[in-house]
Order: C-alpha cells, then sequence, then structure tokens
C-alpha cells in the first residue's frame, strides 16, 4: 500500500503531547505529537465507541480516548485496555518542520460521491488549525 504524503500542518502548530484532527478524504486523522517529538497518524475514531483520540490524553507513545478511557499504542494502534480492537496507523513524516501523512492511494480521495477523482487537488486534507481556532 503506498500512498501520495500531503502536508497538514506544522510540527509547531501541535504542542508536546497534544494532537489535533485532521480532515482528510478517508476520514478524521488523529496526528499526535509526543513528549520527545515524535509524531504519529491514527484513524480519529476509537475503536470502542468512535471516540475523538485526538481529545484524548498524549503519554509516552500511548493516546487515552477521552469518552471511556481505552489506551490505544500510536505506534501500531492496537487497543492496551481495557477492550480489544485497533485503529488504522497511517504512515507520518516530518520535513523541515512540515507534517505530511500519506493518504492511502486506493482510499479514494473524493470527498464528494460521484465527482472524479483526478480533479481533486493531491493535498486534499486540511491544515491541522493552531489550538486557539479550533
Ligand atoms: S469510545 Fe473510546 S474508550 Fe469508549
Amino acid at each position: 500500500m503506498s500512498g501520495d504524503y500531503v502536508p497538514v500542518g506544522r510540527l509547531d502548530d501541535i504542542p508536546p503531547l497534544g494532537g489535533r484532527c485532521v480532515k482528510t478524504p478517508r476520514g478524521p486523522v488523529g496526528v499526535f505529537r509526543t513528549e520527545d517529538d515524535r509524531v504519529f497518524a491514527v484513524d480519529n475514531r476509537c475503536p470502542h465507541r468512535g471516540g475523538p483520540l485526538s481529545e484524548g490524553i498524549v503519554h509516552g507513545a500511548f493516546v487515552t480516548c477521552p469518552l471511556h478511557n481505552a489506551v490505544i499504542s500510536l505506534e501500531t494502534g492496537e487497543l492496551a485496555g481495557p477492550d480489544v480492537g485497533r485503529v488504522a496507523t497511517i504512515p507520518v513524516r516530518v520535513v523541515d518542520g512540515e507534517i505530511q501523512i500519506a493518504i492511502p492511494a486506493e482510499i479514494p480521495r473524493d470527498p464528494v460521491p460521484g465527482a472524479p477523482a483526478a480533479a481533486l487537488p493531491k493535498t486534499a486534507a486540511r491544515r491541522v488549525a493552531p489550538k486557539e481556532s479550533v
């Protein structure tokens, strides 16, 4: 599975131990920054009951869901407890301070049903908004 990397914001837009929700054609993606400046991206939907993981608490390489405290590995997407399940992890990289995530090629980029995917820009992901404007 390969995908194009698209910019979603600056590393400085996310404080250490913070997270942001990025709207993408494949759905909302949670982008997280750890205390030691590692960056992870996972589907922003808790496998328990769909909680918004980007609003959770980051600790180490884990995020705790804000709804019922499920702990999810940002490295593997696996639930560490108290339930079982997994969220999809999304390849992410930081280039010159810019966070880029990979949108899998096989997932349609088209956010509008029926519109031709080829007409959509490659940078279809919405950028990370600074905390103050969220
Ligand atoms: S929705 Fe995340 S723990 Fe329940």
